[in-house]
Protein backbone atom coordinates (compact mmCIF):
# COMPACT_ATOMS: atom_id res chain seq x y z
CA UNK A 1 0.00 0.00 0.00
CA UNK A 2 1.49 3.59 -0.87
CA UNK A 3 1.19 6.58 1.28
CA UNK A 4 -1.42 7.63 -1.16
CA UNK A 5 -3.11 4.88 -0.36
CA UNK A 6 -2.58 5.23 3.04
CA UNK A 7 -3.89 9.30 2.90
CA UNK A 8 -7.10 8.00 0.86
CA UNK A 9 -7.65 5.54 3.82
CA UNK A 10 -7.39 8.31 6.65
CA UNK A 11 -10.83 8.05 7.36
CA UNK A 12 -10.24 4.21 8.27
CA UNK A 13 -6.95 5.17 9.75
CA UNK A 14 -8.15 7.49 12.00
CA UNK A 15 -11.24 5.64 13.51
CA UNK A 16 -9.51 2.13 13.42
CA UNK A 17 -6.26 2.99 14.22
CA UNK A 18 -6.89 5.37 16.91
CA UNK A 19 -9.76 4.20 17.86
CA UNK A 20 -10.08 4.95 21.40
CA UNK A 21 -7.32 7.16 22.78
CA UNK A 22 -8.78 7.79 26.13
CA UNK A 23 -11.37 5.26 27.86
CA UNK A 24 -10.78 1.64 28.31
CA UNK A 25 -13.52 0.29 30.26
CA UNK A 26 -13.82 -3.24 32.60
CA UNK A 27 -14.85 -5.74 30.12
CA UNK A 28 -14.34 -9.10 31.97
CA UNK A 29 -12.89 -11.59 30.31
CA UNK A 30 -14.17 -12.42 26.82
CA UNK A 31 -15.26 -16.05 26.32
CA UNK A 32 -15.16 -17.76 23.28
CA UNK A 33 -16.67 -21.34 22.19
CA UNK A 34 -13.48 -22.82 23.62
CA UNK A 35 -13.99 -22.06 26.99
CA UNK A 36 -17.41 -23.37 27.09
CA UNK A 37 -16.32 -26.53 25.35
CA UNK A 38 -13.29 -27.19 27.54
CA UNK A 39 -15.16 -26.72 30.28
CA UNK A 40 -17.92 -29.19 29.28
CA UNK A 41 -15.33 -31.42 28.47
CA UNK A 42 -13.75 -31.54 31.61
CA UNK A 43 -17.35 -32.68 33.42
CA UNK A 44 -17.64 -35.39 31.31
CA UNK A 45 -14.40 -37.08 30.46
CA UNK A 46 -11.13 -38.84 32.21
CA UNK A 47 -8.56 -36.63 30.38
CA UNK A 48 -8.55 -33.32 32.10
CA UNK A 49 -5.81 -32.46 29.15
CA UNK A 50 -6.07 -31.71 25.59
CA UNK A 51 -5.08 -34.30 23.05
CA UNK A 52 -5.25 -34.13 18.84
CA UNK A 53 -5.76 -37.49 18.95
CA UNK A 54 -9.45 -38.15 20.09
CA UNK A 55 -12.38 -36.75 17.89
CA UNK A 56 -13.61 -33.41 18.90
CA UNK A 57 -17.06 -32.70 18.18
CA UNK A 58 -18.08 -30.69 20.84
CA UNK A 59 -16.72 -27.02 20.06
CA UNK A 60 -18.46 -26.56 16.37
CA UNK A 61 -15.24 -26.46 14.70
CA UNK A 62 -13.83 -26.66 11.45
CA UNK A 63 -11.82 -30.19 10.67
CA UNK A 64 -11.20 -28.70 6.84
CA UNK A 65 -9.00 -25.79 8.73
CA UNK A 66 -8.04 -23.15 6.61
CA UNK A 67 -8.18 -23.23 2.77
CA UNK A 68 -5.52 -24.10 0.29
CA UNK A 69 -4.95 -20.38 -0.21
CA UNK A 70 -5.71 -19.68 2.98
CA UNK A 71 -2.62 -21.87 4.03
CA UNK A 72 -0.59 -20.75 1.19
CA UNK A 73 -0.86 -17.15 1.61
CA UNK A 74 -0.05 -17.57 5.42
CA UNK A 75 3.20 -19.49 4.60
CA UNK A 76 4.29 -16.78 2.36
CA UNK A 77 3.78 -13.98 5.08
CA UNK A 78 5.27 -15.69 8.01
CA UNK A 79 8.81 -13.80 7.35
CA UNK A 80 7.33 -10.61 7.67
CA UNK A 81 5.90 -11.72 11.14
CA UNK A 82 7.93 -9.41 12.84
CA UNK A 83 5.64 -6.29 11.36
CA UNK A 84 2.50 -5.15 12.71
CA UNK A 85 1.57 -4.73 9.09
CA UNK A 86 -1.31 -2.00 9.21
CA UNK A 87 -1.54 -1.82 5.04
CA UNK A 88 -3.10 -5.68 5.38
CA UNK A 89 -5.23 -4.43 7.83
CA UNK A 90 -6.55 -1.50 5.46
CA UNK A 91 -6.79 -3.92 2.48
CA UNK A 92 -8.99 -6.39 4.75
CA UNK A 93 -11.25 -3.98 5.55
CA UNK A 94 -11.65 -2.62 1.71
CA UNK A 95 -12.01 -6.10 0.72
CA UNK A 96 -14.63 -7.43 3.15
CA UNK A 97 -16.70 -3.74 2.82
CA UNK A 98 -16.99 -4.27 -0.82
CA UNK A 99 -18.29 -7.51 -0.64
CA UNK A 100 -20.61 -6.91 1.67
CA UNK A 101 -21.50 -3.54 -0.21
CA UNK A 102 -21.05 -1.02 2.97
CA UNK A 103 -18.81 1.47 3.32
CA UNK A 104 -15.79 0.98 5.21
CA UNK A 105 -16.40 2.47 7.91
CA UNK A 106 -19.13 0.06 8.86
CA UNK A 107 -17.06 -2.28 9.44
CA UNK A 108 -14.30 -2.60 12.45
CA UNK A 109 -12.05 -6.19 11.94
CA UNK A 110 -11.63 -8.01 15.04
CA UNK A 111 -9.69 -11.79 16.27
CA UNK A 112 -12.63 -13.28 15.54
CA UNK A 113 -16.25 -12.62 16.89
CA UNK A 114 -15.87 -13.50 20.65
CA UNK A 115 -14.52 -9.92 21.59
CA UNK A 116 -17.26 -7.87 19.18
CA UNK A 117 -19.64 -10.12 20.73
CA UNK A 118 -18.76 -9.15 23.99
CA UNK A 119 -18.07 -5.44 23.39
CA UNK A 120 -21.79 -4.79 21.95
CA UNK A 121 -23.51 -6.59 25.07
CA UNK A 122 -20.96 -4.50 27.15
CA UNK A 123 -22.21 -1.22 25.22
CA UNK A 124 -26.11 -1.45 25.16
CA UNK A 125 -26.86 -3.48 28.46
CA UNK A 126 -26.77 -1.98 31.84
CA UNK A 127 -28.44 -3.05 35.62
CA UNK A 128 -31.29 -1.09 34.25
CA UNK A 129 -30.94 -2.51 30.34
CA UNK A 130 -31.85 -6.51 29.99
CA UNK A 131 -30.42 -8.75 27.19
CA UNK A 132 -32.85 -10.33 25.84
CA UNK A 133 -32.06 -13.49 24.17
CA UNK A 134 -33.27 -16.65 22.85
CA UNK A 135 -33.42 -20.13 24.89
CA UNK A 136 -31.28 -22.37 24.20
CA UNK A 137 -28.76 -20.54 22.42
CA UNK A 138 -24.75 -19.52 22.62
CA UNK A 139 -23.95 -18.40 26.07
CA UNK A 140 -21.74 -16.07 25.54
CA UNK A 141 -23.70 -12.91 25.40
CA UNK A 142 -25.18 -13.96 28.66
CA UNK A 143 -22.23 -14.30 30.31
CA UNK A 144 -21.14 -10.77 28.99
CA UNK A 145 -24.57 -9.39 30.76
CA UNK A 146 -23.53 -10.59 33.80
CA UNK A 147 -20.52 -8.60 33.68
CA UNK A 148 -22.36 -5.84 33.24
CA UNK A 149 -24.93 -6.71 35.98
CA UNK A 150 -27.65 -6.49 33.23
CA UNK A 151 -31.08 -8.86 33.81
CA UNK A 152 -31.14 -11.18 30.88
CA UNK A 153 -34.79 -12.30 29.55
CA UNK A 154 -34.28 -15.30 28.04
CA UNK A 155 -37.21 -16.61 25.93
CA UNK A 156 -37.85 -19.74 24.35
CA UNK A 157 -36.95 -20.93 21.19
CA UNK A 158 -40.69 -21.13 18.92
CA UNK A 159 -41.91 -24.38 18.06
CA UNK A 160 -40.63 -24.25 14.95
CA UNK A 161 -37.35 -23.61 17.04
CA UNK A 162 -36.12 -20.17 15.60
CA UNK A 163 -36.27 -16.97 17.71
CA UNK A 164 -39.91 -16.22 18.58
CA UNK A 165 -39.14 -12.80 17.70
CA UNK A 166 -43.22 -11.90 18.96
CA UNK A 167 -42.09 -13.01 22.39
CA UNK A 168 -38.90 -11.62 22.26
CA UNK A 169 -40.07 -8.08 21.22
CA UNK A 170 -42.26 -7.98 24.38
CA UNK A 171 -40.12 -9.58 26.91
CA UNK A 172 -38.68 -6.29 28.30
CA UNK A 173 -39.33 -2.94 27.73
CA UNK A 174 -36.29 -1.62 28.64
CA UNK A 175 -34.76 -4.00 26.46
CA UNK A 176 -30.92 -2.56 25.86
CA UNK A 177 -29.13 -5.75 23.58
CA UNK A 178 -31.34 -8.30 21.33
CA UNK A 179 -29.45 -11.21 20.62
CA UNK A 180 -30.31 -13.40 17.68
CA UNK A 181 -27.79 -16.00 16.70
CA UNK A 182 -29.06 -17.18 12.86
CA UNK A 183 -28.69 -20.01 12.46
CA UNK A 184 -28.37 -20.76 16.30
CA UNK A 185 -26.17 -22.45 18.14
CA UNK A 186 -26.93 -24.72 19.43
CA UNK A 187 -29.80 -25.72 17.42
CA UNK A 188 -28.67 -24.67 13.99
CA UNK A 189 -31.91 -23.52 13.03
CA UNK A 190 -33.22 -20.67 11.27
CA UNK A 191 -34.87 -17.36 12.01
CA UNK A 192 -36.46 -16.35 8.24
CA UNK A 193 -35.44 -12.73 7.19
CA UNK A 194 -39.56 -11.79 7.70
CA UNK A 195 -39.37 -12.54 11.21
CA UNK A 196 -36.31 -10.40 11.25
CA UNK A 197 -37.80 -7.80 9.79
CA UNK A 198 -40.50 -7.74 12.03
CA UNK A 199 -38.26 -7.52 14.88
CA UNK A 200 -36.81 -4.34 13.45
CA UNK A 201 -40.07 -3.00 13.14
CA UNK A 202 -41.22 -3.49 16.43
CA UNK A 203 -38.54 -3.85 19.01
CA UNK A 204 -38.64 -1.57 22.03
CA UNK A 205 -37.50 2.03 21.12
CA UNK A 206 -33.80 2.50 22.26
CA UNK A 207 -33.06 -1.36 22.02
CA UNK A 208 -30.25 -2.78 19.82
CA UNK A 209 -30.52 -5.99 17.53
CA UNK A 210 -27.42 -8.05 17.38
CA UNK A 211 -27.55 -10.40 14.52
CA UNK A 212 -24.87 -13.29 15.56
CA UNK A 213 -24.04 -14.26 11.53
CA UNK A 214 -21.53 -17.14 12.65
CA UNK A 215 -22.57 -19.75 10.91
CA UNK A 216 -24.32 -18.02 8.39
CA UNK A 217 -22.70 -19.20 5.37
CA UNK A 218 -23.46 -22.77 6.21
CA UNK A 219 -27.39 -22.44 5.39
CA UNK A 220 -29.76 -20.99 3.15
CA UNK A 221 -30.44 -17.95 5.78
CA UNK A 222 -30.86 -14.88 4.89
CA UNK A 223 -28.12 -11.97 5.73
CA UNK A 224 -29.34 -8.80 8.02
CA UNK A 225 -26.71 -7.04 6.48
CA UNK A 226 -29.32 -5.35 4.80
CA UNK A 227 -30.66 -3.58 8.02
CA UNK A 228 -27.23 -2.23 8.44
CA UNK A 229 -27.29 -0.79 5.09
CA UNK A 230 -30.60 0.97 5.56
CA UNK A 231 -29.54 2.48 8.85
CA UNK A 232 -31.41 0.18 11.48
CA UNK A 233 -29.78 0.00 15.19
CA UNK A 234 -28.55 -3.23 14.13
CA UNK A 235 -25.00 -4.89 14.38
CA UNK A 236 -24.09 -8.00 12.36
CA UNK A 237 -21.55 -10.02 13.61
CA UNK A 238 -19.35 -12.88 11.34
CA UNK A 239 -16.46 -14.97 11.86
CA UNK A 240 -13.96 -16.78 10.11
CA UNK A 241 -13.92 -19.58 12.43
CA UNK A 242 -16.72 -21.60 10.98
CA UNK A 243 -16.51 -21.94 6.95
CA UNK A 244 -13.42 -20.67 6.78
CA UNK A 245 -11.71 -23.10 9.39
CA UNK A 246 -9.87 -20.69 10.77
CA UNK A 247 -11.07 -20.75 14.68
CA UNK A 248 -7.20 -20.83 15.17
CA UNK A 249 -6.34 -18.29 12.91
CA UNK A 250 -8.66 -15.79 14.09
CA UNK A 251 -10.44 -13.26 12.18
CA UNK A 252 -13.79 -12.01 12.54
CA UNK A 253 -15.93 -8.70 11.84
CA UNK A 254 -18.90 -6.29 13.30
CA UNK A 255 -20.97 -4.87 10.86
CA UNK A 256 -22.84 -1.47 11.52
CA UNK A 257 -23.89 2.18 11.92
CA UNK A 258 -20.27 3.79 12.66
CA UNK A 259 -21.91 5.31 16.12
CA UNK A 260 -22.66 1.52 16.79
CA UNK A 261 -19.44 0.23 16.55
CA UNK A 262 -17.60 3.86 17.71
CA UNK A 263 -19.29 2.42 21.09
CA UNK A 264 -17.97 -1.10 20.76
CA UNK A 265 -13.90 0.68 21.14
CA UNK A 266 -14.50 1.65 24.36
CA UNK A 267 -13.93 -1.42 25.74
CA UNK A 268 -10.53 -2.58 24.01
CA UNK A 269 -9.08 -3.14 20.36
CA UNK A 270 -7.42 -6.45 20.06
CA UNK A 271 -4.51 -6.52 16.90
CA UNK A 272 -4.82 -8.66 14.31
CA UNK A 273 -2.10 -11.13 13.44
CA UNK A 274 -1.02 -10.87 10.36
CA UNK A 275 -1.65 -14.45 9.77
CA UNK A 276 -5.41 -14.33 10.52
CA UNK A 277 -5.86 -11.16 8.28
CA UNK A 278 -3.88 -12.86 5.18
CA UNK A 279 -5.92 -15.82 5.24
CA UNK A 280 -8.95 -14.39 5.78
CA UNK A 281 -8.38 -12.26 2.33
CA UNK A 282 -7.47 -15.21 0.61
CA UNK A 283 -10.51 -17.06 1.65
CA UNK A 284 -13.03 -13.98 0.69
CA UNK A 285 -11.30 -13.93 -2.88
CA UNK A 286 -11.70 -17.82 -3.74
CA UNK A 287 -15.49 -17.80 -4.97
CA UNK A 288 -15.35 -21.66 -4.64
CA UNK A 289 -14.60 -21.96 -0.97
CA UNK A 290 -17.92 -21.25 0.34
CA UNK A 291 -20.19 -23.39 -1.78
CA UNK A 292 -17.93 -26.12 -1.78
CA UNK A 293 -17.83 -26.25 2.23
CA UNK A 294 -21.01 -25.50 2.49
CA UNK A 295 -21.89 -28.96 0.51
CA UNK A 296 -19.46 -31.30 2.16
CA UNK A 297 -20.78 -30.10 5.56
CA UNK A 298 -24.34 -30.54 4.48
CA UNK A 299 -23.78 -33.86 2.58
CA UNK A 300 -22.12 -34.90 5.90
CA UNK A 301 -24.34 -33.53 8.34
CA UNK A 302 -27.38 -35.63 5.64
CA UNK A 303 -25.54 -38.93 6.17
CA UNK A 304 -25.86 -38.51 9.58
CA UNK A 305 -29.27 -37.83 10.13
CA UNK A 306 -30.39 -40.40 8.05
CA UNK A 307 -28.56 -42.81 10.25
CA UNK A 308 -30.02 -41.31 13.21
CA UNK A 309 -33.71 -41.42 11.12
CA UNK A 310 -33.07 -45.01 10.12
CA UNK A 311 -32.05 -45.97 13.79
CA UNK A 312 -34.98 -44.10 15.80
CA UNK A 313 -33.19 -41.64 17.37
CA UNK A 314 -34.87 -37.84 18.14
CA UNK A 315 -33.11 -35.06 16.97
CA UNK A 316 -33.82 -31.35 15.48
CA UNK A 317 -33.05 -30.86 11.70
CA UNK A 318 -30.01 -28.69 11.30
CA UNK A 319 -28.54 -26.50 8.35
CA UNK A 320 -25.33 -25.67 10.35
CA UNK A 321 -22.30 -27.43 11.14
CA UNK A 322 -23.93 -28.34 14.78
CA UNK A 323 -27.36 -29.95 16.16
CA UNK A 324 -29.07 -30.96 18.83
CA UNK A 325 -30.28 -35.03 19.71
CA UNK A 326 -32.72 -36.23 22.39
CA UNK A 327 -30.84 -38.64 24.18
CA UNK A 328 -33.81 -39.30 26.92
CA UNK A 329 -31.59 -39.31 29.56
CA UNK A 330 -29.31 -36.40 31.19
CA UNK A 331 -26.68 -35.12 28.35
CA UNK A 332 -23.58 -35.44 30.43
CA UNK A 333 -24.33 -39.82 30.42
CA UNK A 334 -23.95 -40.03 26.79
CA UNK A 335 -21.02 -37.98 26.81
CA UNK A 336 -18.88 -39.40 29.23
CA UNK A 337 -19.74 -42.84 27.99
CA UNK A 338 -18.75 -41.84 24.25
CA UNK A 339 -15.40 -40.00 25.99
CA UNK A 340 -14.50 -43.66 26.90
CA UNK A 341 -14.15 -44.13 23.34
CA UNK A 342 -12.06 -40.99 22.44
CA UNK A 343 -15.68 -39.33 20.72
CA UNK A 344 -16.01 -36.33 22.41
CA UNK A 345 -19.66 -34.98 22.15
CA UNK A 346 -20.86 -31.40 23.04
CA UNK A 347 -22.79 -30.00 25.81
CA UNK A 348 -26.17 -29.87 27.39
CA UNK A 349 -28.24 -26.54 27.97
CA UNK A 350 -30.49 -26.20 31.46
CA UNK A 351 -32.89 -25.17 29.39
CA UNK A 352 -32.70 -28.94 27.42
CA UNK A 353 -30.80 -31.37 29.78
CA UNK A 354 -31.88 -34.28 28.04
CA UNK A 355 -29.98 -33.27 24.46
CA UNK A 356 -26.43 -33.00 23.55
CA UNK A 357 -25.04 -30.90 20.72
CA UNK A 358 -22.94 -32.59 18.27
CA UNK A 359 -21.06 -30.68 15.74
CA UNK A 360 -20.71 -32.34 12.32
CA UNK A 361 -17.08 -33.15 11.97
CA UNK A 362 -15.39 -35.62 8.92
CA UNK A 363 -17.51 -38.15 7.89
CA UNK A 364 -14.99 -40.71 8.97
CA UNK A 365 -15.55 -39.04 12.78
CA UNK A 366 -19.40 -38.98 11.91
CA UNK A 367 -18.96 -42.87 11.93
CA UNK A 368 -16.71 -43.61 14.66
CA UNK A 369 -19.33 -41.11 16.23
CA UNK A 370 -22.35 -43.70 15.03
CA UNK A 371 -20.17 -46.29 16.56
CA UNK A 372 -20.11 -44.47 19.94
CA UNK A 373 -23.10 -43.21 20.52
CA UNK A 374 -25.56 -46.29 19.69
CA UNK A 375 -23.20 -48.22 22.16
CA UNK A 376 -23.66 -45.50 24.70
CA UNK A 377 -27.61 -44.87 24.00
CA UNK A 378 -27.58 -49.26 24.30
CA UNK A 379 -26.20 -48.73 27.47
CA UNK A 380 -29.27 -49.39 30.33
CA UNK A 381 -29.52 -45.74 31.81
CA UNK A 382 -29.71 -47.23 35.71
CA UNK A 383 -26.24 -49.32 34.74
CA UNK A 384 -24.59 -45.67 34.69
CA UNK A 385 -21.79 -44.97 36.43
CA UNK A 386 -22.35 -41.68 37.98
CA UNK A 387 -18.98 -41.23 39.78
CA UNK A 388 -17.60 -40.08 36.53
CA UNK A 389 -19.72 -36.80 35.48
CA UNK A 390 -21.30 -34.07 37.43
CA UNK A 391 -24.41 -33.45 36.65
CA UNK A 392 -24.24 -30.11 35.95
CA UNK A 393 -25.94 -29.06 32.92
CA UNK A 394 -25.51 -25.70 31.07
CA UNK A 395 -23.33 -24.00 34.25
CA UNK A 396 -20.21 -25.27 32.86
CA UNK A 397 -17.04 -23.77 34.72
CA UNK A 398 -13.18 -24.75 33.91
CA UNK A 399 -10.31 -23.17 35.66
CA UNK A 400 -10.36 -21.04 32.34
CA UNK A 401 -13.82 -19.44 33.01
CA UNK A 402 -13.70 -19.41 36.78
C1 LIG B 1 -22.75 -18.23 17.80
C2 LIG B 1 -21.31 -17.93 17.92
N1 LIG B 1 -20.91 -16.66 17.89
C3 LIG B 1 -19.64 -16.32 17.99
C4 LIG B 1 -18.67 -17.28 18.15
C5 LIG B 1 -17.27 -16.81 18.30
O1 LIG B 1 -16.35 -17.42 17.52
P1 LIG B 1 -14.90 -16.80 17.27
O2 LIG B 1 -14.50 -15.97 18.41
O3 LIG B 1 -14.04 -18.00 17.10
O4 LIG B 1 -15.02 -15.98 16.04
C6 LIG B 1 -19.04 -18.63 18.18
C7 LIG B 1 -18.05 -19.69 18.33
O5 LIG B 1 -18.34 -20.86 18.28
C8 LIG B 1 -20.40 -18.96 18.07
O6 LIG B 1 -20.83 -20.23 18.12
Amino acid sequence: MTAHDLTSCSSISRRNFLRSASVVLATGPILTEAHFAYAARLETSAVPEFSMNGIYLDANENPLGPSENARKAMANILPNGGRYAPPLYFELLKLSAEQMAVPTDHVAVYPGSSAPLHYTVLSFVSPSKSLVCGNPTYEAAQRAAEVAKAPVRAVPLAKDYSHDVRAMAKADPNAGLIYICNPNNPTGTITTKEDIDWLLANKPPGAVVLIDEAYIHLSDAASAIAHVKAGKDVVVLRTFSKIYGMAGIRCGFAIGRPDLLKKLDNYGQPGMPITGMIAAQASLIDPDLVPMRKKIIADTRNDTFAWLKANDYSFIPSQSNCFMIDVKRPGPQIRALMAQDGVHIGRSWSAWPNYVRVTVGLQSEMDAFKTSFKKAMDTPANAFNDANPKERVGTARSPILS
